[in-house]
């Protein structure tokens, strides 16, 4: 008997499905409502490859209301909700502000107004460091001043931050955790779910795994003339199994009211910072294969460096990140081949 069903908002996304895998393992149902907009229905076939269960999923955009409530009313045991559908590319954020604002603030309002109607007490919220803009000092703690935002993306998670925050002020029975994600990465280690960009990928790994398999002629580094050690952007890199982990950790805190307020945030990442230079070497250490690339002019609305530190999810929620960046990066270029190979399948 599941430990009861949990409504995961753009499940089959990279990070939603990951977490649904880990939900499965934890003895929860997780149930997915995705509009595929940057995600393939075949990412169901890698969680029940993985988990021996056939999802229960549903085609609706959060930001079709009635859809929405007519799914809700079909899952009266719904004890919780993961949000993870939004849009997320910093790059598209700048070019299709519009988008972005009515796609991620509308999905999250939509969820809140019928959270109450259905009895639905719980929201776990994907946020980003991105919030946090360049910050001043690091590593950056949950504390940590809240900048202007780079990137629409970034307005609309520090948007989503304080609906929520006001939300829960005006409605005490509401209980959510934010979760500010650093820069996850990798795939689950059986390759049959990862990481998968529509198009030319925005984020630096799917780029170096697709350049390291000749998709791509080369990676572009984007500025090497930085204030950071070998002049390259550093980040702070978190294998996606452990953040998909951290989220069962947050629903089980929150489900068995364990939470000591009715919100609460935490940053997800591992405490290191790594610069793109030695993640591609990183790379080439951990599968032996070279990444050609070329330094690049600095790409807009990037920030110079951050890194987590991770002091408070290690104490309140008992988690750490587990994986190895060189087992990390492993896992993502065995799913890029494991990708290669069903698409030749189906292509012939
Ligand atoms: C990382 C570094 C680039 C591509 C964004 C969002 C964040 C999260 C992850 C959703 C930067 C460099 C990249 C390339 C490069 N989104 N790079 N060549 O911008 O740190 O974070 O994605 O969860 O909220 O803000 O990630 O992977 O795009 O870039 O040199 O082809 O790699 O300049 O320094 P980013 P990223």
């Amino acid at each position: 008997m599941a430990k009861g069903k949990i409504l995961i908002t753009g499940g089959t996304g990279y990070i939603g499905s990951h977490t649904v895998v880990e939900l499965f393992n934890a003895g929860y149902e997780p149930i997915i409502i995705d509009n595929l907009s940057n995600s393939n229905i075949s990412v169901l076939d890698g969680i029940k490859a993985i988990t021996g269960h056939s999802v229960i999923y549903e085609n609706i955009d959060c930001k079709d209301y009635n859809s929405l409530e007519r799914f809700l009313e079909k899952h009266p045991e719904i004890v919780a909700i993961a949000h993870f559908a939004a849009s997320k590319s910093v790059g598209e954020s700048v070019e299709n502000p519009l988008l972005y604002y009515r796609n991620n603030i509308v999905s999250l309002i939509n969820l809140l107004q019928l959270m109450p109607k259905f009895g639905i007490k719980n929201i776990v919220f994907s946020s980003s460091c991105t919030v946090y803009g360049q910050p001043d000092v690091l590593p950056v703690t949950e504390k940590s001043p809240i900048k202007p935002a780079t990137s629409p993306y970034g307005s609309t998670k520090q948007m989503c931050e304080t609906i929520l925050y006001d939300f829960t002020h005006a409605n005490k029975d509401i209980n959510v955790v934010l979760l500010r994600y650093f820069n996850p990465i990798g795939a689950h280690p059986s390759g049959e779910i990862g990481e998968l960009p529509n198009g030319i990928p925005n984020n630096l790994l799917p780029y170096i795994t697709q350049t390291a398999a000749g998709i791509r002629k080369e990676l572009s580094v984007f500025g090497n003339d930085y204030d950071t050690p070998d002049g390259s952007c550093i980040r702070d890199y978190i294998n996606v199994v452990d953040l998909a982990k951290a989220h069962v950790v947050a629903l089980n805190r929150l489900i068995d009211g364990k939470n000591e307020k009715n919100i609460e945030v935490f940053n997800l990442g591992t405490g290191s910072g790594v610069s793109v230079l030695e993640i591609i070497n990183a790379f080439e250490k951990a599968t032996g294969v070279k990444v050609p690339y070329k330094i690049a002019p600095r790409r807009p609305g990037d920030i110079e460096k951050v890194w987590a530190d991770t002091s408070l999810a290690n104490k309140e929620l008992g988690w750490s990140s587990k994986e190895t960046l060189e087992d990390t990066l492993r896992s993502a270029w065995n799913w890029q081949k494991k990708l290669e190979e069903k698409n030749s399948v189906t292509n012939g």
